[in-house]
C-alpha cells in the first residue's frame, strides 16, 4: 500500500500532537525521507510510542512507524524541546475541540504556538495542519512572537481508519503560504508524492478546508433524505446512487447512506463553518439544513428500531432487549467521537430498551474512555452473543464481520425476528428468505 518513493531532499521537521493527523504526518513525512520528531506532552503516550505501540486504531500505521523508527529517520520527544530548535519545518497538529458556541477553540494552538516561537530557528517555517477557523495564520504568528520566521496552512484530509493510504495517495495537497519560497519549501517535503498540488495563501487553504467537509456532510445529508423518499415510493437508493453517482459532475463517492454522519471532524467542522460565515455577516442556512437533515436522519434510525420491536415512538422500550452491532462512527477506527451508532444505542437505553451491544474495538478490557462512553449497554464478545435474546438486531456500524453472520443463525438467536440495517449491509431478499423482518436505509 505505501507504494510511494521516498524524497532525496531531508527536511528536519518537528510535529506538535501525536493524535491520528499528527502521528500519521510524521511517519508518512519520515517514510518519505524526512527526520521527523514527534512531540507530545501526555507522558504516558510518549512512553507508548517510543515502546512501538501505536495507541489508535490505524490500518498500516504501526508498520510503517517501525519501519522508519528503525531506519532512524522518526523519534518521539515529550514536549518540543529541543525538537523544535532544530527544525525547519514545524506542524502544529494539536486538537481544535468545540466551544459552546461551536467555534472552534484554539487555545492548544496558541498555546503550543507560545511554547515554541523562542525556539525556532530564524527562516523556520510553522505549519497549521490542525483544523482551524479563517484568520488562524495570524493568530499563530501572533503567538510565535516572530518576525523572522514565517506561518503557513497544509490542511490534512486524512479520513480516520485509512490515514495512511490518504496521506501517500492524496487527490491534492494544499498549501497557504504567504510567499512562493515558503509554499516551495513545503511542498518539496511532498516531492515522493505523485499527486497536485494546490498552492494559495493561508485563508484560502483553510477555506479548502471547511467547505471540503462541509460538502462531504453536505452530500451525505442529501443521499439520507434520498433515501427517506427512496422508501415511500418503493425505490432501491444504491440504484438511485449508482446512477446519479456515475455522472462525473457528481461522483460516485459518498453516497452511501447510512444512520447519519458523525465522527471528530464533520460535525464540529459543519458548525464551525456556519459561526465563521456569522462572524462575517453571512447565515450559512444550506449549512444549517444539512446539519438539520442529519439529525433527523438519527431519529429515524431510532424509529425504525421502535417499529422493529413493534412499539410506537410514543411508547417506553421498556422490556425490549436491543441488540447494538457496532459503536464506532464507522469500521476501521476505535474513535467513538460524535458516533451516530453510539448515539443512536443511547437513545435506545435512553427510552428503555436493554442494549446488548458489540463492537470489535470494545472487547476485553476497555479504556476509560470507553467505559464511560458504553456504560449504558451490556458488552458482549461477539455478534451472535448480543444478538442472543433479543427482540431487534441493529447494524449501526459497517464493520465486514456483521456481513459475514450467518443469517440462520441470527434467526435462530434472536428472540424476535426483526433486523434494522442501518449501513445497507445485508441483501435484503435473502434476509427475508431467511424468515427475518428486514429494514434497511432506502430500499423499501
Ligand atoms: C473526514 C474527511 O473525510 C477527511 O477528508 C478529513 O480529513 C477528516 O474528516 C478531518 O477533517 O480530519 P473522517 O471523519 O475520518 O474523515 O470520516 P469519513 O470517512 O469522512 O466519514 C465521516 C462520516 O460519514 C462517518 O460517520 C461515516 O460513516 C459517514 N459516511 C461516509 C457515510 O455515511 N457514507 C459515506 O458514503 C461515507
Amino acid at each position: 500500500m505505501n507504494d510511494s518513493s521516498p524524497t532525496t531532499t531531508t527536511t528536519r521537521i518537528a510535529v506538535i500532537g501525536t493524535g491520528y493527523v499528527g502521528l500519521t504526518t510524521g511517519v508518512c513525512l519520515a517514510h518519505l525521507g524526512h527526520e521527523v520528531v514527534c512531540c507530545d506532552l501526555d507522558e504516558r503516550k510518549v512512553e507508548q510510542l517510543r515502546a512501538g505501540v501505536v495507541p489508535i486504531v490505524e490500518a498500516g500505521l504501526p508498520e510503517l512507524m517501525a519501519e522508519v523508527v528503525e531506519a532512524g529517520r522518526l523519534s518521539f520527544s515529550l514536549g518540543s524541546d529541543p525538537a523544535v530548535r532544530t527544525a525547519d519545518i514545524v506542524f502544529l497538529c494539536v486538537q481544535t475541540p468545540q466551544d459552546e458556541d461551536g467555534s472552534a477553540d484554539l487555545s492548544y494552538v496558541k498555546a503550543a504556538a507560545n511554547e515554541i516561537g523562542p525556539m525556532l530557528e530564524p527562516g523556520a517555517i510553522v505549519v497549521n495542519k490542525s483544523t482551524v477557523p479563517v484568520g488562524s495564520a495570524q493568530v499563530v504568528a501572533h503567538a510565535l512572537g516572530r518576525d523572522d520566521v514565517h506561518v503557513a496552512s497544509n490542511p490534512e484530509f486524512l479520513r480516520e481508519g485509512t490515514a495512511v493510504h490518504d496521506f501517500l495517495h492524496p487527490d491534492r495537497v494544499v498549501i497557504g503560504a504567504e510567499t512562493a519560497d515558503v509554499a516551495a519549501r513545503i511542498a518539496a517535503l511532498y516531492d515522493g508524492i505523485d499527486t497536485k498540488i494546490v498552492s494559495t495563501d493561508t485563508a484560502s487553504a483553510e477555506v479548502i478546508k471547511y467547505a471540503a467537509n462541509g460538502f462531504l456532510a453536505m452530500k451525505l445529508s442529501f443521499i439520507n433524505s434520498v433515501a427517506a423518499i427512496c422508501e415511500q415510493v418503493g425505490a432501491d437508493v444504491l440504484a438511485v446512487a449508482d446512477g446519479v453517482g456515475s455522472d462525473e459532475r457528481i461522483g460516485s463517492k459518498f453516497l452511501r447512506p447510512g444512520p447519519g454522519w458523525g465522527g471528530s471532524c464533520f460535525p464540529k467542522d459543519s458548525r464551525a463553518v456556519i459561526q465563521i460565515a456569522n462572524e462575517y455577516g453571512y447565515d450559512f442556512s444550506l449549512m444549517r439544513y444539512v446539519i438539520q437533515t442529519n439529525e433527523e436522519q438519527f431519529e429515524r434510525m431510532v424509529h425504525k428500531v421502535i417499529r422493529g420491536a413493534r412499539r410506537s415512538p410514543e411508547q417506553s422500550l421498556d422490556g425490549v432487549v436491543v441488540a447494538a452491532l457496532g459503536l464506532t462512527f464507522k469500521a476501521g477506527t476505535d474513535d467513538l467521537r460524535d458516533s451516530p451508532s453510539l448515539r443512536i444505542a443511547n437513545e435506545l437505553a435512553r427510552r428503555g430498551a436493554r442494549v446488548k451491544a458489540y463492537d470489535p474495538t470494545a472487547t476485553g478490557e476497555l479504556s476509560a474512555v470507553q467505559s464511560e462512553r458504553l456504560a449504558a449497554f451490556d458488552l458482549c464478545s461477539s455478534p451472535i452473543k448480543a444478538i442472543e435474546g433479543a427482540d431487534v438486531a441493529v447494524v449501526l456500524t459497517e464493520w465486514p464481520e456483521f456481513a459475514a453472520l450467518d443469517l440462520e443463525e441470527i434467526r435462530t438467536a434472536l428472540r424476535g425476528n426483526a433486523v434494522v440495517d442501518c449501513r445497507n449491509l445485508f441483501d435484503p431478499e435473502k434476509v427475508r428468505a431467511a424468515g427475518l423482518n428486514y429494514q434497511g436505509v432506502g430500499r423499501s
